[in-house]
């Protein structure tokens, strides 16, 4: 089934706003198995690889499942999460993480569930997801697009606005640029607001996750990496950088940072659970070795992501090294990753959280564009931030929902000779 078809086969507003009754209605204490059951098995795709893709999909009780995939619709191969040897067996999520994919090819996927009794016996037979089909990522290919939206806060109007219109774009990539949720409360609402709205948009094209600040908090956080899977990192010993990515489709290389909590890890909103500051600082260290990486460093275009934005014009703002709420911008990002960025000759930082769109124009100090992205109002700031890209150029358009042009801006190749670095 082609993904526009799918669009129309499920209709995202009644079947999200379905399960948010349902969530509301029957909100499980955290230690009970999730109450939603008759979860639609929709995967969807992430950590996209040159020879990876991970899929993901939300269950709603107890199952085990994998993932069918293969060169052609006949599929024929398949992918297990195990662990110890042991496949997985869960009541809310299942991953399933296919490798050994040859680069800038198409493959063709389903997921497969299997539900399971509390007494580890099978409970049914298998369920299988319609066919989708993904690209693995192209260092070489000649075009690169994304689409980034951001800010959605549980809101299933605003999110079925959004995502409708992504299929017309045909964006390689999808950005959810964070604060999917309002907190990670219960499986409930992860499951309504992020699983299944992504297993609508994000089957065939694969979504990049960048925590907000929303996300990072909340009784059921410590699960959210169940569903939002960490990317592998190189080095093992940096494990810990869950949610960084950086990695080279075409022209443009796309770098993921993650900005955390809104204010400093000892205020007393977080509990004495948040470690994000040396968190951002290892963020650093990854960051300079990334950008010299031979793919990153000789790509015409280098594109960074975060939600809290990096840059304020006004520096007495609160800039989230404060336990006062609610940072404007991240001034420990903007110290320790912008001069990284700005040395590498990045043009823009993707950016969120301020609920409306805003173009920081870069200068001489500060070479990147810092993009922030649409907000939560359908009529008048919600919006879609879209980038396309070919050797030459990249030209970003920042357009609200209501149709309302913000701006349409272009980018020259990164000047490699500035900076340094031989282009290959
Ligand atoms: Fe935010």
């Amino acid at each position: 089934m082609k993904r526009r078809d799918f669009f129309t086969a499920v209709p995202l507003g009644a079947l999200a706003l379905a399960q948010v009754k349902n969530a509301a209605a029957q909100e499980a204490p955290l230690a009970e198995k999730t109450a939603v059951q008759q979860v639609p098995f929709l995967p969807f795709l992430q950590n996209p690889g040159t020879d990876s893709m991970t899929v993901a999909w939300a269950v709603g009780g107890r199952a085990t499942g994998y993932v069918e995939y293969g060169e052609t619709a006949e599929l024929g191969k398949q992918a297990f999460n195990t662990l110890a040897g042991l496949k997985p067996l869960d009541d809310t999520f299942l991953f399933a993480r296919i490798t050994g994919l040859k680069s800038g090819t198409t493959y063709y996927y389903r997921a497969v569930t299997i539900p399971y009794k509390d007494d580890n016996k099978p409970a049914g037979e298998p369920v299988c997801s319609p066919i989708h089909s993904f690209r693995t990522v192209d260092p070489r290919a000649s075009r690169m697009s994304f689409a980034m939206i951001n800010d959605t806060h549980e809101n299933q109007a605003i999110l079925k606005e959004l995502t409708a219109k992504l299929p017309a774009l045909k964006p390689d990539y999808i950005i959810w640029n964070g604060d999917i949720l309002n907190d990670v409360h219960s499986a409930e609402r992860t499951i309504a607001s992020l699983a299944l709205p992504a297993g609508v948009f994000s089957a065939e094209s694969p979504l990049l996750y960048l925590p907000g600040n929303h996300d990072c908090v909340g009784p059921w956080v410590h699960n959210l990496s169940r569903l939002m899977v960490p990317w592998e990192q190189e080095n093992p010993q940096e494990r810990a950088l869950s949610y960084n990515f950086a990695f080279r489709q075409g022209p443009v290389a796309l770098v993921g940072l993650d900005t955390g909590a809104s204010s400093a890890d000892a205020a007393p909103a977080w509990g004495g659970l948040i470690a994000h500051e040396p968190y951002r600082a290892k963020q650093a260290e990854w960051l300079a070795k990334v950008l010299k990486r031979p793919d990153i460093a000789s790509a015409p275009f280098l594109v960074a992501i975060c939600h809290i934005p990096l840059f304020e014009p006004d520096q007495t703002l609160n800039g989230g090294d404060t336990t006062d709420d609610w940072a404007r911008f991240s001034r420990q990002g903007l110290t320790l990753w912008g001069p990284l960025l700005h040395k590498a000759g990045a043009q823009i930082v993707l950016s969120a959280h301020r609920h409306a769109l805003r173009r920081e124009a870069g200068t001489p100090q500060r070479c990147w564009d810092q993009i922030i992205g649409g907000g939560r109002d359908l009529d008048k700031d919600a919006a879609i931030v879209f980038g396309e890209a070919t050797t030459d150029k990249l030209t970003l358009t920042m357009r609200q929902l209501n149709g309302t042009e913000y701006g349409v801006f272009e980018y020259k190749p990164r000047n490699f000779k500035r900076n340094g670095i031989r282009r290959v």
